[in-house]
């Protein structure tokens, strides 16, 4: 068989499609007004989130690809022999081959993707690349119930990779509750491999979120263009401009949409008012110091055990232990 013409079995849990509609309504109804951050990620937005990574002033992804490459052989230690790595969101990324190939003997691959045509497209990739590894796809919001397969071999530890620093669009008691529940789903012999964004200085955090080509503010207006095609609503894209703000009590990044000018955005039947200068808030990405998020990770039942960090203490990936 050629490359890409198998087909990987998905085990199914078949998470429940979000409402774009009804989550658009809600937001909008409250004051301060929002919209939920997943619903930047169409394809568009995730053709728009690829650039932002490549840019020069969005320091994370390269940052923790750095940090991989450089600590790869140590990660996978501590993961140990006969690992089945499990992967929250993507599959094909670059750092999931690197980690994939420095482990010793792994179990099995398990990408856990709440989307079946992504899930299936990086799976299918990762699989060709990688023969001899056993690859098992699950659909499924990772947030919410399953459970893991089997791989034929013997497991000796589970070991969930959340890279990307995405545990920051939760608030710290959402993540807490987040990580409760990767221990729960991965058991007594569980590990946890996670990117996280640490805290800097305001100007280098802004910058980030705010870059010069306007990639990001092309991002997060992207999920107005969205809600008009999808929803029907008729948000006026140029009435609106992209801010980024780092709120350093918070300790995170927000990002808002700023209604230029008053007016009325129709969703349906429902109208919203907006006042110059009224924001819609789109996205918080939280940051922490290492030993805040090990405290984080302690009261939801880990043990932190190891954690990397690039030489300028930029971003860091932190292994915690069940046990
Ligand atoms: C994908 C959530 C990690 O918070 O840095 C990038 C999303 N938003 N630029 C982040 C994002 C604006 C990103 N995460």
């Amino acid at each position: 068989m050629g490359e890409g013409s198998s087909t990987l079995e998905i085990l199914d849990f078949g998470p429940a499609p979000s409402d774009f509609r009804a989550e658009l309504v809600d937001g909008l109804g409250r004051d301060p007004k929002s919209i939920p951050s997943k619903y930047f990620y169409d394809e568009q937005g995730s053709a728009l989130f690829d650039r932002i990574c490549q840019l020069e002033e969005y320091y994370p992804t390269r940052t923790e690809l750095a940090i991989l490459r450089e600590h790869a052989g140590a990660m996978a230690a501590r993961l140990g022999p006969e690992c089945l790595l499990v992967e929250y969101g993507s599959g094909s990324s670059i750092k999931t081959r690197l980690l994939l190939e420095a482990l010793e003997e792994p179990a099995g691959y398990v990408p856990v993707d709440i989307s079946r045509e992504h899930l299936a497209r990086s799976a299918g990739v990762l699989d060709a690349r990688h023969p001899g590894l056993e690859v098992l796809p699950v659909c499924a919001d990772y947030t919410g119930d399953y459970s893991l397969p089997q791989p034929s071999g013997a497991v000796r530890r589970v070991g969930i990779y959340f890279p990307g620093s995405t545990i920051g669009n939760f608030t710290p008691p959402q993540a807490r509750e987040f990580l409760a529940h990767t221990a729960e789903v991965s058991g007594e012999s569980g590990g946890l491999l996670i990117g996280v964004d640490l805290k800097k200085d305001r100007e280098l955090l802004e910058r980030a979120y705010d870059d010069a080509e306007g990639v990001t503010a092309a991002f997060n207006k992207n999920v107005l263009t969205r809600a008009n095609r999808e929803v029907g609503s008729d948000f006026d894209l140029d009435a609106f401009r992209h801010v980024a703000l780092y709120d350093e009590k918070e300790g995170r990044i927000e990002m808002h949409l700023e209604s230029t000018r008053p007016q009325v955005v129709r969703v349906g039947s429902e109208r919203f008012d907006l006042h110059a200068g009224e924001r819609i808030h789109t996205e918080n990405s939280y940051k922490y110091e290492v030993q805040e998020f090990g405290a984080l990770a302690s009261s939801a039942g880990y043990r932190p055990d190891a954690v990397w960090t690039d030489p300028d203490s930029l971003f860091s990936v932190h292994y915690l232990s069940v046990r």
